[in-house]
C-alpha cells in the first residue's frame, strides 16, 4: 500500500513531463474535486512544477476562460479565497480545448494538442488520461482512443483513470472490460473508487495490521457483528438524471461499501503490494453469501427520500431508491454468521461515514445477578468504531464504574483518537489529492481490479434485479432530514440488534 512518503511521488514522475488530460473538464466532478485536488497537490508541492493539465469539453472556451471559469467554482465550493495568487500561478498550467469525445477528428485534435504541450509530436511526455464522463460516453471515448493510439507508449507512459460507474451490471460491466483491454494494458488502467483515496480507509490497514492486539480478536469469535454507514445530507440535486437511472446499490453499494466491507474483513496480505492487497478484497467478495435475488430482498430495505420525484431528471413515478440497507454475510473461516450490516442514503440527517465494529457481550455478567442467581447479561458490548468522515477517528467505547456509586453502578464511555487532534500540523490530503497522485506515480493499490469490480456486481445484481420485478419487499418513503425508512431499524431489531450511533 501507499506506505511510501507523500513526497515520492513527485520522484516517480521525474523522467520527463506529464500532461493529465480530463475528458470532460468542465463537469461537476473536475469543479468539485479533480481541479481543487490539483490545486491543493500543487500548493504543497506534491506534483511537480512541470506537470500540465489539458481539460477537454463541448464548451468553447479558450485557456483564458477555462481558467476563470474554474476559479469561479473552485472558489465556490472550497475556501481558496485566500489564495487567488497561488490559484493564478497555478492556472498557467490549466489549458483547454473543446471538441466532442463522440468525434474522431476531434479526439485526433486532442491528441495533437497533446503532442504540442510536449513540444512536438516526436518529444517525449507522459500522458494519463482521466475519463470524468457519463457511463455512455466511454464507449465511443476508448473506441476513439483506440483507433487514435492513445496508448502507444513510444513517447512516453500512457495511463487512463476510469471514473465510476464501472458498467451497470454484470454484463456491461465485463464488456467495458473487454473494450478497455483492447485500448490498455493492465498495468496503464486504474478503476476509481475515491473512497480507498479516504485517510482512514487507508488507516483501516494500519490499525488491523499494524497492531497486534486487535488481529486475535477480529473475527467471530469476539465480533458480534458489522455496521458500515455512509449517509449523506445532500439530496441528488443536479445529478438527478444519473442517479434516476443508477440507484443507490449501484451509485454507493456495489463500489464504496462493499470496499469498506472488504477492508474490515479482509485478510493479512504477507506484504503491502498492489496484487496481494487486491487478492485478499477479491477473496472477501468470493466468500459474500449469495442467497438469490428474494432472499436478498428481504434481508434489505429499500427507500426514497420525499420529495425525490420532485428532482429535475427524475422520471415520474420512478420507484429508484435512494436508501438502502442491508444484511450480508461472509461465509469464511473469520467470519462465518457474523452479519454485516450496510445502509447508505441521501437526504438524511447527517453526512457522516463509519464503521462500527460491535463486539459480543460478556458471556455472564456478576453485576447484574438476579435473586435466582442468574445473569440478566444487560452489560452493553464494546464497539468500535472508525470514523472516516467527518471528524476521521477511532472510538473504543468500554464500560467503567461510575465515581462514587458502588461497583455495579457504570458508565460506557470512549477511548477517542482524532487525527485533527492527534495531527494538528498536518493536514489531511483529500482523497482526490491521494488518487491523483498514485495515478501519476503509477501505484495501483488504491484503485480496482476488474475481478474485484464483477465479483461485486455479481453480489449486487440479484438484489437490484428483485427490486427491479417487484418480487420484494416495496419501497419506503422518508422524510429529508431523517436517519431513512424505520423499516432498516426492523432489519436490525429482528436479529435482536439495533444500529449503533
Ligand atoms: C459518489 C456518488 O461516488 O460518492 C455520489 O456518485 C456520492 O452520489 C459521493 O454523493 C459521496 O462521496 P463522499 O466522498 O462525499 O462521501
Amino acid at each position: 500500500m501507499a506506505a511510501r512518503d507523500l513526497e515520492q511521488g513527485v520522484n516517480d514522475m521525474s523522467d520527463g513531463a506529464t500532461t493529465l488530460a480530463i475528458i470532460g473538464g468542465t463537469g461537476d466532478l473536475a469543479q468539485r474535486k479533480l481541479v481543487p485536488a490539483l490545486f491543493e497537490l500543487a500548493y504543497r508541492k506534491r506534483i511537480p512544477d512541470d506537470l500540465r493539465i489539458l481539460a477537454y469539453a463541448r464548451s468553447d472556451f479558450t485557456d483564458e476562460q477555462y481558467r476563470n471559469f474554474m476559479w469561479g467554482k473552485v472558489s465556490e465550493f472550497r475556501e481558496f479565497a485566500t489564495h487567488v495568487d497561488d490559484w493564478r500561478e497555478f492556472a498557467r498550467r490549466m489549458h483547454y480545448i473543446h471538441g466532442d469525445l463522440t468525434d474522431r477528428a476531434s479526439m485526433g485534435e486532442l491528441k495533437e494538442h497533446m503532442h504540442r504541450l510536449d513540444g512536438g509530436a516526436d518529444a517525449s511526455g507522459n500522458w494519463l488520461f482521466y475519463l470524468s464522463i457519463a457511463p455512455w460516453f466511454f464507449e465511443p471515448a476508448l473506441r476513439n482512443m483506440s483507433a487514435l493510439g492513445f496508448a502507444d507508449e513510444r513517447r512516453g507512459w500512457r495511463r487512463v483513470v476510469i471514473e465510476k460507474p464501472f458498467g451497470h451490471d454484470l454484463a456491461s460491466a465485463v464488456a467495458l472490460d473487454n473494450l478497455v483491454a483492447e485500448v490498455f494494458r493492465e498495468n496503464q488502467v486504474f478503476r476509481i473508487d475515491h473512497y480507498l483515496g479516504k485517510h482512514m480507509v487507508q488507516n483501516l490497514l494500519v490499525f488491523r495490521f499494524a497492531n497486534a492486539i486487535f488481529e486475535p480478536i477480529w473475527n467471530r469469535n469476539y465480533i458480534d457483528n458489522v455496521q458500515i454507514t455512509v449517509a449523506e445530507s445532500i439530496p441528488v440535486g443536479e445529478r438527478g438524471a444519473y442517479y434516476d437511472e443508477a440507484g443507490v446499490i449501484r451509485d454507493m453499494v456495489q463500489n464504496h461499501l462493499l470496499q469498506l466491507l472488504t477492508l474490515v474483513a479482509m485478510e493479512p496480505p504477507n506484504i503491502a503490494d498492489p496484487e496481494s492487497l487486491r487478492n485478499k478484497k477479491v477473496e472477501v467478495l468470493q466468500a459474500i453469501r449469495r442467497p438469490g435475488g428474494a432472499e436478498m430482498a428481504r434481508n434489505a430495505v429499500r427507500g426514497q427520500y420525499e420529495g425525490y420525484l420532485a428532482e429535475v431528471g427524475v422520471r415520474e413515478g420512478s420507484i429508484t431508491p435512494t436508501y438502502a440497507a442491508l444484511k450480508l454475510h461472509v461465509d469464511n473461516w473469520r467470519w462465518r454468521d457474523v452479519p454485516f450490516y450496510l445502509r447508505t442514503g441521501k437526504a438524511l440527517a447527517n453526512k457522516v461515514s463509519e464503521i462500527v465494529i460491535e463486539f459480543q457481550r460478556p458471556p455472564h455478567s456478576m453485576f447484574s445477578v438476579d435473586a435466582d442467581g442468574d445473569s440478566d447479561g444487560d452489560v452493553p458490548s464494546n464497539v468500535l468504531r472508525l470514523r472516516l468522515q467527518p471528524d476521521e477517528g477511532i472510538h473504543l467505547g468500554f464500560q467503567v464504574k461510575s465515581p462514587d456509586t458502588n461497583i455495579a453502578s457504570m458508565e460506557f464511555t470512549d477511548l477517542e483518537f482524532h487525527y485533527k487532534s492527534a495531527f494538528n500540523d498536518h493536514s489531511i490530503p483529500e482523497d482526490y489529492e491521494r488518487l491523483l497522485q498514485d495515478a501519476l506515480a503509477g501505484d495501483a493499490s488504491l484503485f480496482i481490479r476488474n475481478d474485484h469490480i464483477e465479483e461485486a456486481w455479481k453480489i449486487v445484481d440479484p438484489l437490484i434485479e428483485a427490486w427491479a420485478s417487484g418480487n420484494a419487499p416495496p419501497l419506503q418513503r422518508y422524510a429529508t432530514g431523517s436517519w431513512g425508512p424505520v423499516a432498516a431499524d426492523a432489519l436490525l431489531a429482528r436479529d435482536g440488534r439495533a444500529w449503533v450511533g
